[in-house]
């Protein structure tokens, strides 16, 4: 018997990988993460993000090969961003049919089934980001009032229009971003009345307002001055996170999202215990370019930091994580 008086040693559990593994309460598997891609118009070559080290703007040849590999990685989904080569202040090239983001689609489309036919294992599910902010030339998520403010009911009417154009271009998830109010609804009206019943919402719920989105303005070739904040959320508020999280569900989301996911894993969490759809969570471009920064100076571990801090929003109450890293992670895991 012990003379120490200690009866509980947790550490017991800890004594070799073998008994680490058996304890450990959360898995990451690749069907839980979804690769977040650029399709950029009339370019020939891949263009490399300067501020997302490993990411790239595609092409349309290089985005298939891209979805085709997180097909064979076995990823649970990919999120597609159009970069379009011509903008206007409406925002046109959103809901054209043959606008790089609806090709982009049917380049994704085509990858998964082809792989799908090889291998006979389901591959990632085609999503598309909703959200004007790529198409316009001023850079807000939505069309704007004479004095320059977003005017959100304008706003939905186009969202509508774009959720209709990517449904038919083969997109199973169309994922609204903009943070305008109604925006679920109006989607699910406008894919209904065209047909789309089957068509998910993945809504981007509680998005806060973040500078942890810089290096995504990089990869879109953002024209946006000034910021979001009169329609994307203050980080000191979690309540209204909830809140959104709840419109957004009694709207008809089939899944909720908090974005960025670090330093929002308070509302993730909240979010995870009220939502009786599954939840995902955006580790955002900021987030990577952080721990690639840190990495590359050999300050951090890279692999480490990424897998902590993603299993740090699994952990959270994340069912579904988008991260860049989605197709390297998938490679280290067991
Ligand atoms: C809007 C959108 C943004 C991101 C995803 N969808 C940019 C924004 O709201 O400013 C950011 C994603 C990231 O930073 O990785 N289309």
């Amino acid at each position: 018997m012990s003379t120490s008086g200690i009866v509980h040693r947790p550490r017991r559990l800890r004594v070799t990988p073998r008994m680490r593994r058996l304890v450990a309460e959360q898995r990451l598997h690749a069907a839980d993460l979804v690769l977040p891609l650029f399709v950029k118009e009339g370019i020939s070559e891949p263009v490399p993000i300067s501020s997302m080290p490993g990411q790239v703007q595609h092409t349309e040849a290089s985005l298939h090969d891209a979805v085709a590999a997180a097909a064979r990685a076995g990823l649970g989904g990919v999120m597609l961003f159009g970069i379009p080569a011509v903008r206007d202040a409406r925002g046109s090239q959103a809901e054209a049919p043959d606008g790089i983001l609806q090709r982009g689609i049917r380049i994704a489309r085509g990858a998964v089934a082809r792989v799908e036919a090889e291998t006979g294992r389901p591959g990632p599910v085609v999503m598309a980001d909703t959200c004007l902010d790529e198409f316009t030339d001023h850079g807000h998520c939505g069309v704007l009032t004479d004095d320059g403010t977003v005017d959100n009911d304008a706003t939905l009417e186009r969202y509508g229009a774009m959720a209709v154009a990517q449904a038919e271009a083969g997109a199973e998830v169309v994922a609204p971003s903009g943070m305008m109010d109604g925006q679920v609804a109006v989607i699910r009206d406008a894919l209904d009345d065209a047909g789309f019943a089957d068509t998910s919402i993945l809504a981007y719920s509680a998005k806060y307002a973040s500078p942890f989105y810089g290096p995504f303005r990089e990869a879109v070739d953002s024209e946006l001055q000034g910021d979001r904040r009169t329609y994307q959320m203050d980080a000191a508020n979690a309540r209204e996170g909830l809140r959104e999280a709840d419109l957004d569900l009694a709207e008809g989301a089939d899944m909720v999202m908090v974005k960025p996911a670090g330093s929002y894993l308070d509302v993730l969490r909240g979010v995870a215990d009220r939502s009786d759809v599954p939840v995902a969570a955006y580790q955002v471009s900021g987030e990577y370019a952080m721990i690639e920064a840190a990495a590359a100076n050999g300050w951090i571990d890279r692999r480490a930091s990424v897998l902590e801090s993603v299993l740090g929003i699994k952990r959270a109450g994340a069912d579904v994580i988008l991260t860049y890293w989605a197709l390297e992670i998938s490679s280290w895991l067991d």
